[in-house]
């Protein structure tokens, strides 16, 4: 489903509401809403939406899809700004929350620590954004993680970024009951009509390879962001 809003305003009030509806849904089946969030800027937006939401927070744990190789109140980190705009003004007990405990001392240590985590979870959401590169999470093009079949959470080395990251991969990914993916912005626009619009090699622009065996695959883009797509060929709702 790819849903088109005018801004990322808009972007994020529609995508707060299919959130909302999937949250509320998986805690009337199963008395709990496991999710992944997403780092990056775009969720900021969405985040405030959420804390109007009328949901029960009690019910929701929350891991991330993905961290920067930096302590956890560092201003990259995604926790830290999961932590900031939505985990903290809500009050979310801190045994709901599981982070990526990037204080370990080497990189494989704060992937196992994770691993140890995701390995039984089934994410019945899984929030992601997409850079101009193509890539979502760390799965960044060309790097080693977009091969992982077994792990659900490895560590990335990024050659772009001469950094480590951490990110969950394509199995725990696709394995999701719905993945929402929220893009804003032209700069994405040329990359994201190649994603959703045509096939290549899987490594060339990684959020390609976001194809949940079950689930749902959510869009939620702004005008700016799709204005290369072909509004006739997709099912969207504006
Ligand atoms: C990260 C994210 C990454 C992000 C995209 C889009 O750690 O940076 O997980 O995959 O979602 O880079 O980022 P923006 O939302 O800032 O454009």
């Amino acid at each position: 489903m790819i849903v088109i809003a005018n801004d990322l305003k808009d972007l994020s009030r529609k995508a707060a509401a299919e959130f909302v509806r999937i949250a509320n849904d998986s805690i009337e089946k199963k008395g709990k809403f496991v999710i992944a969030l997403s780092g990056g800027s775009t969720p900021r937006a969405l985040n405030a939406q959420l804390l109007q939401a009328d949901l029960d927070w009690s019910k929701c744990e929350f891991f991330f899809g993905d961290e920067r190789n930096v302590p956890p109140d560092h201003a990259d980190s995604n926790f830290r700004m999961a932590n900031e705009t939505l985990l903290e003004p809500l009050r979310i007990a801190k045994e709901k929350i599981h982070r990526w405990k990037t204080e370990l001392l080497k990189p494989n240590e704060v992937a196992n620590d994770y691993e140890s985590k995701v390995k039984d979870v089934k994410f019945d959401l899984v929030l992601l954004g997409m850079g101009a590169d193509g890539h979502t999470a760390s799965l960044f093009p060309g790097t080693e993680a977009l091969k992982e079949t077994k792990r659900n959470a490895v560590a990335n080395w990024v050659p772009k970024l001469d950094a480590w990251r951490y990110t969950l991969t394509f199995p725990i990914i696709n394995d999701a009951a719905n993945v929402i993916f929220l893009v804003a912005g032209e700069d994405k626009a040329e990359t994201l009509v190649s994603v959703i619009e045509s096939e290549g090699p899987p490594d060339e622009l990684p959020s390609r390879s976001v194809k949940p065996t079950n689930g749902e695959l959510f869009w939620f883009l702004d005008e700016a962001a799709a204005k290369h797509l072909d509004k006739n060929q997709f099912a969207f709702r504006s």
